[in-house]
């Protein structure tokens, strides 16, 4: 390809294309979404959050690949970062993966305290801010800028898996500061109350589940016209968090990601709902 023809593709892809924003993209998934997002055409840029400066040589090569700290121990110096990224980017549309999570075995309140931070109110934190910064921008702006929000979920997060009383506690909450109140208090509780098949990971699980119910409740109150959120559970593929179990149905990283992929470009997979390759489930 003539280097002309290659920057000028460059230069439309930054005028028209989609800077995707990822947490945890040196974990598995997020390695794969990272090569997946790099080989789309209008992809103006990735930005890729990672925690472990030695993994950094795990990424893929790419022009377009910008790796930025996001220890979601302490997310502020990662979310200024993120603010001048969206201050500065000159695409059409954001796209932020909440990928990064733990999975951790056991149920004790520190567990719980942790799991809930970093897989439930880290996202929220981040979408919330990233949605200001969005919001912001187009004040500011002429050309407005879109926002996807695609929270990587589970199949554990579905609302079979807890006590017929507290998920009709949890859909009793209808606004996201309520939500987020809900979840801080959350680990004095006693988890037999809450999740109703315990297995070995059952913070996981309450997290995912309240994830679930930050992307209904978020998607309520967006400017819908602007913004979409939706949960996506990848389905079973091997990484550090299915290493211990003895899986039988995992998918092959490709299909993984392919599915991830499509809801993340596609506004016709809609705003406020949960899907697994493409297909809604029911929450
Ligand atoms: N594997 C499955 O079968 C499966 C099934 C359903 C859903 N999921 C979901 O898929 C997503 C990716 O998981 P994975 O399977 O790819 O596992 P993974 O390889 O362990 O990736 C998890 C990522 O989260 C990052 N992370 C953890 N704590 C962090 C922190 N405090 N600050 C910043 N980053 C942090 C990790 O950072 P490091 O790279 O530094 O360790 C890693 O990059 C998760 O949301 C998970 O719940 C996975």
């Amino acid at each position: 390809m003539p280097g002309w023809f290659y920057l000028l593709l460059l230069w439309i892809s930054q005028i028209s294309g989609k800077v995707v924003i990822l947490t945890g993209a040196t974990g598995v998934l997020g390695r794969s979404l990272s090569h997946a997002f790099l080989q789309t055409p209008l992809i103006a840029g990735v930005y890729a959050g990672y925690r472990d400066v030695t993994k950094l040589e795990l990424l893929p090569k790419h022009a377009l690949l910008n790796p930025f700290a996001l220890d979601l121990e302490d997310v502020t110096v990662g979310l200024e970062t993120i603010g001048k990224i969206i201050s500065k980017q000159v695409s059409n549309e954001i796209v932020l993966i909440n990928n990064a999570a733990i999975c951790p075995v056991g149920m004790d309140r520190n567990t719980l305290r942790h799991t809930l931070h970093i897989n439930t109110l880290c996202p929220i934190i981040i979408s919330k801010s990233v949605a200001k910064y969005v919001e912001k921008y187009n004040q500011i702006n002429e050309e407005k800028v879109k926002l996807s929000i695609i929270n990587i979920s589970s199949g554990d997060g579905e609302l079979v898996y807890l006590q017929t009383a507290f998920k009709d506690e949890l859909l009793k909450i209808k606004s996201l500061v309520e939500l987020e109140d809900f979840i801080l208090t959350l680990h004095n509780r006693n988890c037999n109350d809450i999740v109703y098949s315990n297995g070995e990971t059952p913070c996981y699980s309450l997290s995912k589940a309240l994830l679930n119910r930050f992307t209904v409740l978020f998607s309520n109150e967006i400017d819908q016209t602007n913004t979409r959120v939706v949960s996506v559970c990848p389905g079973n593929f091997m990484s550090s968090m299915t290493a211990s179990e003895e899986l039988t149905d995992l998918h092959d990283l490709n299909t993984v990601t392919a599915g991830i992929h499509s809801v993340a470009l596609d506004w016709k997979y809609n705003t406020g709902l949960f899907y697994r390759f493409g297909e809604i489930i029911p929450y």
